[in-house]
């Protein structure tokens, strides 16, 4: 039975029926949920009126706050026409609107837009477009995607296949796709000795050999951008995508740009293949597309994907995938009002000083004895918690230092979801610089609760 003195009924109502994401349901035994009852601005408010801090923008998805009255005013006013209607042979304004403008804000080569409803969703698009292309364009014997290591891009099956996390995929293992798995950067511990903010990506080679020894049967390579966020929010250098996007090149195959994490301002700009002028063959987004109000996901491909699909309806050449929701409207309206947010009033370069202030705010981090690293890429930043700075060991997975820090966070008013000892902080980009300093004082504070000065 729930431990809940007779105070909250919800909260059992809650644990007699409801199995939660990512949970272990036996942990709220002894730590029930939040029972959340409100958003306002970078707050959520509970059943008691306690204030969390939600600097993980309610699992990436948040940006310009809880409540905000733009994006309510955006719902209410399409609510009022018209709340769902089938996407296929039927069209609607907001997703006219929305596909226009994610077209023209992105690298010139992306001019289709599929809509789907989350991100997982989003890589299986991508997955079957570019295996349906090599189809249908005289090289089916190109099946196999190469990913990664420490590489995530959803929980369904096929985005499971490209999945270089065990924690998601080891129990499914047997029936997973074959793809290929190919060793990342890996910066903190560049097994090379190199530095992030000087290397050559000179960890590509593996990359370059895969495509090499596997050239007649890849069908693309599948990259989380600049930030590996599940792995705990890994960052690598730029030069490492520039590097595929030759040896994509060279090899004749599909990039598929996962930015379903880091698009719409995270790393400081809309989206990273804009920023370094990458061509991406197909682009994934969701969570940040509607700021955190409804589910949306959209797949960007090339012109070149699309003709191989377009024909004689004789030629059966469609692509064949539907969701209910595909291009909600209710959502779609949600994902204008929330570009416009994004592309007016210089709104993004308005994010650099709070960029700076992290940075700042990281080397006090790294005084920490249990700071191994303390990285960032625009407003995603990430402290990896190590036993020894020096060999840069880790606290092993049963100690639970991420969760015990969390609990501490909560009790200090603000909600973390570490990922294994990296504490991370994705906030809305809407934080002041005031909760910049709180958000990061808490967190280390909480880390010490836990571990000691
Ligand atoms: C890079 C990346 N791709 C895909 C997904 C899956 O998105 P969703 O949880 O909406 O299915 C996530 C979720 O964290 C992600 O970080």
């Amino acid at each position: 039975m729930h431990n809940n003195p007779g105070k909250d009924q919800g909260l059992d109502r809650d644990f007699r029926n409801i199995w939660h994401p990512c949970t272990q349901m036996k942990d709220h035994e002894s730590v029930p949920p939040l029972h959340i009852e409100r958003g306002e601005g970078i707050y959520l408010v509970d059943k008691d009126g306690k204030r969390y801090m939600d600097v993980i923008s309610s699992w990436w998805v948040n940006l310009f706050g809880h409540n905000h009255p733009r994006l309510n005013k955006a719902l209410i006013d399409q609510a009022s026409r018209m709340a769902h209607v089938l996407f296929a042979g039927v069209t609607h304004t907001p997703a006219i609107d929305l596909a226009e403008s994610l077209v023209k804000l992105t690298p010139p080569n992306l001019t289709r837009v599929f809509f789907s409803d989350n991100g997982s969703t989003s890589v299986e698009v991508a997955l079957k477009m570019s295996l349906q292309y090599w189809r249908q364009t005289g090289q089916a014997q190109r099946t196999r995607f190469i990913h990664l290591t420490d590489s995530y891009h959803g929980e369904t099956l096929g985005a499971l296949s490209v999945c270089g996390i065990n924690l998601f995929r080891e129990k499914f293992e047997n029936v997973l796709m074959e793809n290929i798995e190919v060793a990342g950067p890996d910066c903190y511990r560049c097994p090379l000795g190199f530095k992030r903010e000087s290397c050559e990506a000179e960890c590509f080679e593996p990359m370059e050999k895969a495509l090499e020894e596997n050239r007649e049967t890849i069908a693309g390579v599948i990259v989380e951008p600049l930030v590996q966020g599940a792995a705990g929010m890994k960052m690598y250098p730029p030069v490492y995508l520039e590097k595929l996007e030759k040896a994509c090149d060279n090899f004749k195959t599909h990039t598929i740009y996962d930015e379903v994490a880091v698009a719409f301002g995270r790393t400081g700009s809309l989206f990273v293949c804009g920023e370094y002028e990458l061509k991406p063959t197909f682009l994934c987004l969701s969570k940040g597309i509607t700021s955190g109000y409804l589910p949306l996901a959209a797949t960007l491909a090339s012109e070149e994907i699309y003709q191989a699909f377009y024909d004689e309806p004789a030629s059966m050449k469609l692509f064949i995938h539907s969701h209910s929701y595909s291009a909600n409207p209710l959502a779609c309206a949600c994902a204008n009002e929330t570009l416009t947010l994004l592309t007016e009033n210089k709104f993004l370069s308005g994010l650099k000083p709070k960029i700076e202030l992290i940075k700042e705010m990281g080397n006090k981090t790294r005084e920490l004895k249990w700071c191994g690293e303390f990285r960032q890429i625009g407003m995603i930043a990430a402290i990896e918690l190590v036993r020894n700075k020096q060999s840069k060991e880790t606290f092993p997975q049963e100690e639970r230092v991420g969760y015990k820090i969390y609990l501490e966070g909560l009790k200090r008013g603000i909600l973390m979801r570490p990922l294994g000892n990296v504490i991370y902080f994705i906030p809305p980009l809407v934080i002041t610089d005031n909760e910049i300093e709180t958000m990061i004082n808490t967190a280390c504070e909480s880390i010490q609760a836990v571990l000691g000065e």
